[in-house]
């Protein structure tokens, strides 16, 4: 099967800010691919122009072989590519299935969904099997958002996310300002997200973590990819050097001994 999703040579600049210069990347369904690089290197940039936030000044968004103009976040969701933000957009009053199916109720059939009466059951089943595919299995769909940690709180933004997705899920920064089992928790259901057959992309500074869970790692430095191979075999070390460049300064030699 041809690449799932990625973008082909693509530039992006804000004023005289060239934020990508020149960035070709494919994810495959199934395979989890972490985005790494310093601030500023272009990782969000590059997440926003392929879920349609942004358009390329030049390249292209390709899906399944051909070049796609997402033209907005709504246009890449009708893709099916889906993006989870690290500022959650969650309502922390409302209740897990009530947030996994913000602005988009399903109605019942027939006339009680035209006077607008929500089917309930589906939408409780939905929700419940969404969550059981990740790791927050067992927390009843009813609780509010505001009783769960930070950790299932992502995991119910994955799941809303999910939900929709049938190409790809795009992270940043999902385990951001959480803790270290809050953040093994995202990743489990990260992993469960690609096994589900799903092409997935994560932005994150965990470097660790990443190596444990993705495929491929790619890290972009000032706007160009500067490594992009299968995470077996990488070390934490080859993959900084390559966030801060091989050219950075050897540690001068120590004088007078
Ligand atoms: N909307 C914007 N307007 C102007 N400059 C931007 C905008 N978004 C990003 N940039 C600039 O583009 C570069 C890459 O930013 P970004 O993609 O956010 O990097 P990262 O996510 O890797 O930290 C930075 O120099 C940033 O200041
Ligand atoms: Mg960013």
């Amino acid at each position: 099967m041809p690449e799932a999703f990625g973008v082909r040579n693509v530039f992006k600049s804000f004023g005289h800010v060239e934020a990508l210069r020149g960035v070709s990347l494919a994810v495959s369904r199934g395979e989890i691919v972490a985005l790494l690089g310093d601030n500023g290197a272009g990782k969000s940039t590059l997440v926003k122009t392929m879920c349609g936030v942004y358009q390329p000044d030049s390249g292209s968004v390709e899906l399944d072989g051909s070049s796609v103009r997402l033209t907005s976040s709504y246009d890449a969701s009708d893709h099916g590519i889906e993006v989870v933000y690290q500022d959650l957009a969650l309502v922390p009053d409302l209740s897990i299935q009530e947030n996994i199916f913000l602005a988009r109720e399903i109605p019942q059939t027939g006339w009680r969904g035209l006077i607008g009466l929500l089917d309930k059951a589906a939408m409780s089943s939905q929700s419940e099997k969404a969550l059981e595919t990740l790791a927050i299995r067992g927390v009843p769909t009813s609780v509010s958002v505001n009783e769960l940690s930070g950790g299932q709180r992502q995991a119910v933004a994955i799941a809303r996310s999910v939900l929709r997705a049938t190409t790809a899920l795009l992270l940043d920064e999902p385990t951001a300002a959480l803790g270290v089992r809050q953040s093994d928790l995202v990743c489990d259901s990260i992993v469960r997200v690609a096994e589900s057959g799903l092409a997935v992309l994560v932005i994150s500074h965990d470097l660790e973590r990443m190596l444990r869970i993705a495929t491929r790692i790619v890290v972009l430095r000032r706007g160009q990819i500067a490594l992009d191979e299968p995470s077996a075999g990488l070390t934490v070390k080859r993959i900084v050097e390559a966030m801060m460049g091989e050219t950075a300064p050897t540690p001068a030699p120590e004088l007078g001994k």
